[in-house]
């Protein structure tokens, strides 16, 4: 795909200028927001929850694309989606009867996604990639922003493109986590389609051109 989709992720945002963050994304070259929801159980941090996405939502012209960090998460599939979410992404981790939660995500009209931790290999996917249009790699462990990149993520790219081929499938890849100009081109170039970035974007000085930037990786 040469057409590299850019997802800042707004757990890295200024919670007490979020509207202002949110009206930068907007403005900016990025393609859709990306919402961690952490529960304290699944990873050890707690980010936020309905209300905050609910106002998210209230301002956001870009599709939300949910990252769900949490345990049972079939739970609260149907509400994600009245909050707006477009995209619903659950952890291979956390799902007993994941191929079961992939289509109530796609019954209720959303991208169904399945993320790895760095620890799970692509291989799990064997039985279940024809039912996932996406897939997450994360390429640190989740639950806060700011880590350092695992290196080993780029030839789990690769691995992970090589099965979407061999199936003939069209399923996008996407990676979250320690995503920089850097790390983001050799990602791109491993075959991913969708780049999440954190505290790359709302660290820098310049968001906006930030963004810019990344979308023009090739
Ligand atoms: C981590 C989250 C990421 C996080 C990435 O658990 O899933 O989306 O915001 O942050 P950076 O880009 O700073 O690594
Ligand atoms: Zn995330």
């Amino acid at each position: 795909m040469n057409n590299i989709l850019i997802a800042p992720s707004l757990l890295a945002a200024d919670f007490a200028n979020l509207q202002r963050d949110i009206e930068m994304v907007n403005a900016s070259d990025a393609d859709w927001f990306h919402i961690d929801v952490m529960d304290g159980h699944f990873v050890p941090n707690i980010s936020f929850g309905m209300p905050v996405i609910e106002a998210i939502n209230r301002h956001a012209k870009k599709p939300l694309d949910v990252h769900l960090m949490i345990e049972k998460p079939e739970r609260y599939l149907a509400e994600f989606k009245k909050l707006g979410a477009t995209n619903i992404t659950v952890h291979y981790e956390a799902c007993t009867h994941l191929h079961r939660t992939l289509q109530q995500i796609k019954d209720l009209g959303c991208l169904a996604g399945v993320v790895l931790n760095p620890a799970t290999p692509v291989s799990v996917l064997e039985e279940i990639l024809p039912d996932c249009e996406m897939v997450l790699l994360m390429s640190v462990n989740p639950g806060y922003g700011g880590q350092k990149f695992i290196e080993s993520t780029y030839d789990k790219v690769r691995k992970l493109r090589t099965m979407i081929q061999e199936k003939g499938l069209n399923t996008l890849i996407e990676i979250d986590g320690g995503v920089n100009q850097e790390t983001g081109q050799k990602l791109v170039d491993a075959g991913a389609d969708i780049l999440i970035a954190g505290s790359y974007v709302f660290g820098a000085k310049d968001p906006i051109e930030t963004i810019a930037n990344l979308k023009k990786i090739k």
